[in-house]
C-alpha cells in the first residue's frame, strides 16, 4: 500500500476502502507514514469528508492503535460522560461521584484544558495532593472500591489520536466533524464503559458555535458509539453563557463541592442531574433518582473517597489568588448577556488556562460572577470578580471582557438542554 494513492483517492473525492484506512492509521502510528503525508490526507478529509462506513473504520482503526479496556470484572454497570468543552463546565466533578453513589461505576479518563475552555484535570489539581496519573491496578482498584475515577488517559488509549490531534492542531484541520467525532469517540469507546452520554455544547463558548453543527456532531458521535456496542445518547446544551458562577480551577472545585453539599448554582445542578439520569438510563437504572441521592449526602461521601484515593485532601483549603479585581454592573435591569467566550478568554488570560500543552496553569486564577443571565442587577454592584496571581495579567483579561455584559429591560428565556439525540 502507498500513502500517495490513499491521499490522491481522498483528494479526488473517492471513498477510501477499509483496507486503505486500516493501513494508513496503523502505518502513521508506527512511523511508516510521515507527518507531511498524513497532513495532506487530513486536509483531503477536511474538504471531502467521510461517509458513515469510512468513519466507522477510521474510528475503529484509531481504537485498535491501542487497547480497548475491559471493565467486565467490576461486576457493576459502567457509564461515562463526555463534554465537548465549555466555560465554567465543571459538571464532571459532581457528576462522577453522584453516579457512583447511585451504584454505577464511572471510569472517566479526562484531558487538560487548551485555550479558553477549562480541563477537568487542571481543576482537580487545585486540590492539594491530588494526582491525575494512576497505574492500571490503581485505576481498577479505585473503580471497584469507590466507584468513580477521574484521571489522565494512559499512552495505550487510542495512541493514534494523540499523534493525529497534535498534527491537526498545527495544520488547520481541527474543525472537521468526522475528525472531531472519531477523535473523541475512539478514546471514549476504548475506555470500555457500557453507556456513554455526550454533552455537546453550542454557543459562543463552545467548539461548535452553530447549533446545526453541534447537532450534526452529536448525531455522528451517537452513531459511532452505538455501532461500537456502547449505549450512547447526546444532549445538545447551551454554551452562549458560562455555566454556574465561576470559571477557573480552584473556583470551580469550590462550586462543585457546593453542589455536592446540596447547594450551588441552579444551572449546574440541573445539568448534573440531567446527565446523571441519562447515564443511569443507559445502564437500565432509571429506577434510581439522582436528586434523592444528591440530597442524601452519599454523592459527597463518594467525592471525598474519590479525592482521597488519588492523594487529595478533601478538607484542605483551596489556593487563593494574590489579586482580586471587581467589575461593576454598568446599569440597572436584567442581565441579558454574559458572553461565555469572553469569560473563558478572560479566565485563560488571568492564568487559569494554557496556550500550549506544556504550559503550567494557575490553580487560583479565574473569573467569578455574582449574577447569572436572567437575574436582576443594580448599576454599580459588583458583577464580576477577576482572580489572578499576577496583576500584570489584568489589563488583557479586562480587554477580553469588553462588550461581554449586557443589561436591559428584556426577559431572557434560557433553555439549558436544547435537544436530546439518540
Ligand atoms: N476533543 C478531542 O478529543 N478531539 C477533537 O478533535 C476535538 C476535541
Amino acid at each position: 500500500m502507498d500513502a500517495i494513492d490513499v491521499i490522491r483517492a481522498k483528494r479526488d473525492g473517492d471513498r477510501l476502502s477499509a483496507e486503505q484506512i486500516r493501513w494508513v492509521i496503523a502505518a502513521y502510528t508506527d512511523g511508516r507514514v510521515p507527518d507531511e503525508q498524513m497532513s495532506a490526507l487530513l486536509m483531503a478529509v477536511f474538504f471531502r469528508g467521510m461517509d458513515g462506513d469510512e468513519l466507522a473504520v477510521w474510528t475503529q482503526s484509531m481504537i485498535d492503535s491501542g487497547v480497548r479496556k475491559d471493565l467486565s470484572s467490576l461486576g457493576r454497570p459502567t457509564a461515562d460522560k463526555h463534554s465537548t468543552g465549555g466555560v465554567g463546565d465543571k459538571i464532571t466533578l459532581p457528576l462522577a461521584p453522584l453516579v457512583a453513589a447511585c451504584g454505577v461505576a464511572v471510569p472517566q479518563l479526562s484531558g487538560r484544558g487548551l485555550g479558553h475552555t477549562g480541563g477537568t484535570l487542571d481543576k482537580l489539581e487545585a486540590i492539594p495532593g491530588w494526582r491525575a496519573s494512576l497505574t492500571d491496578a490503581e485505576y481498577i482498584g479505585q473503580l471497584r472500591d469507590v466507584g468513580a475515577v477521574i484521571c489522565a488517559a494512559g499512552n495505550d488509549l487510542a495512541p493514534a489520536d494523540k499523534l493525529l490531534y497534535a498534527l491537526r492542531d498545527v495544520t488547520g484541520t481541527v474543525e472537521s466533524i468526522p475528525l472531531i467525532a472519531s477523535s473523541i469517540m475512539s478514546k471514549k469507546i476504548a475506555e470500555g464503559a457500557d453507556a456513554l452520554v455526550l454533552d455537546v455544547k453550542t454557543g459562543s463558548g463552545a467548539f461548535m458555535r452553530d447549533t446545526d453543527d453541534a447537532r450534526t456532531l452529536a448525531r455522528t458521535m451517537v452513531g459511532l458509539g452505538t455501532a461500537a456496542g456502547v449505549r450512547t445518547v447526546a444532549l445538545v446544551t447551551a454554551m452562549d453563557r458560562p455555566l454556574g458562577r465561576a470559571a477557573g480551577n480552584a473556583v470551580e472545585v469550590a462550586e462543585s463541592v457546593e453542589v455536592l453539599a446540596g447547594g450551588g448554582p441552579a444551572d449546574v445542578v440541573e445539568l448534573t442531574l440531567a446527565l446523571a439520569r441519562e447515564m443511569l438510563a443507559g445502564v437500565g437504572r432509571s429506577d434510581v433518582d439522582p436528586a434523592e441521592v444528591l440530597a442524601s449526602g452519599r454523592a459527597m461521601d463518594a467525592w471525598r473517597a474519590m479525592i482521597a484515593a488519588q492523594g487529595g485532601d478533601p478538607d484542605a483549603a483551596l489556593p487563593q489568588p494574590r489579586e482580586r479585581h471587581v467589575v461593576t454592573a454598568p446599569a440597572t435591569g436584567t442581565l441579558t448577556r454574559l458572553d461565555a467566550y469572553a469569560v473563558g478568554v478572560a479566565a485563560w488570560r488571568l492564568g487559569a488556562g494554557r496556550a500550549r500543552k506544556e504550559d503550567p496553569v494557575s490553580a487560583s486564577a479565574g473569573v467569578v460572577w455574582h449574577a447569572g443571565v436572567g437575574e436582576q442587577v443594580t448599576a454599580g454592584q459588583p458583577l464580576l470578580e477577576l482572580h489572578t496571581d499576577d496583576a500584570a495579567r489584568l489589563p488583557r483579561a479586562l480587554e477580553a471582557l469588553e462588550g461581554a455584559v449586557g443589561v436591559d429591560t428584556d426577559d431572557v428565556l434560557l433553555p439549558l438542554v436544547l435537544e436530546r439525540i439518540t
